[in-house]
């Protein structure tokens, strides 16, 4: 039997990433998140409507998806702790970005993988900033692919985000892994 839990939010683990994208200055910013999903080419991520990022977050704006390594909960803290509209964090924490070669907005190359995209569709309302985006290139660190340049599973090392409204955690990936397939 299971008991019903009064929480405002409840995360089950999803990964941490921080998104890049530019103000209309033209200056590089930088916010943490944690809600999305991605189908395909399509990543959709949530961001509150207060903050930084739906400011600048519109359609036809590229961004990238920087996802951090376990080594880089700093990076994950500085993106997350403060907001884009009080201060400069990328000029604050000195991040150093790099330019996109494909016409992207510039990426943080520390993190092992960068989602690279174009903003297709945003949808507003009083408490969120839904973002439709188009991934445009997949950067992935040269450790987690292999000679065929295929994803190696177990080279994966991600910062996941789980808890409810009383505290969230960082987690890390465990190294078991199953083929999909062969278990029903
Ligand atoms: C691990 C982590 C995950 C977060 N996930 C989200 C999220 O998915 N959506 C969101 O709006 N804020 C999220 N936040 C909070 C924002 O990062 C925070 O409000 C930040 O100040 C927003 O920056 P900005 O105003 O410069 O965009 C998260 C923070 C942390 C530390």
């Amino acid at each position: 039997m299971k008991q019903r839990v009064e929480t405002e939010k409840f995360y089950p683990a999803y990964p941490v990433f921080v998104l890049t994208y530019l103000n209309e200055v033209g200056e590089p910013q930088m916010s943490t998140g944690s809600s999305s999903y991605t189908l395909g080419d399509t990543i959709v991520i949530g961001v509150s409507a207060e903050s930084n990022a739906s400011k600048h977050i519109y359609a036809g704006q590229k961004l990238a998806v920087n996802f951090p390594n376990t080594e880089q909960l700093g990076l994950i803290e500085q993106g997350g702790f403060s907001s884009g509209k009080r201060n400069d964090k990328i000029k604050v924490h000195q991040i150093e970005l790099t330019k996109s070669d494909n016409g992207g907005v510039a990426y943080i190359d520390a993190c092992p993988i960068v989602l690279e995209c174009t903003v297709t569709q945003t949808v507003s309302d009083a408490d969120y900033h839904t973002i439709f985006a188009k991934i445009d290139t997949r950067l992935f660190e040269k450790k987690l692919l292999d000679s065929d340049g295929h994803f190696i599973h177990e080279e994966l090392d991600l910062v996941l985000f789980s808890g409810d409204a009383n505290e969230r955690k960082f987690r890390q990936l465990a190294t078991k892994i199953e083929t999909v397939g062969g278990h029903s």
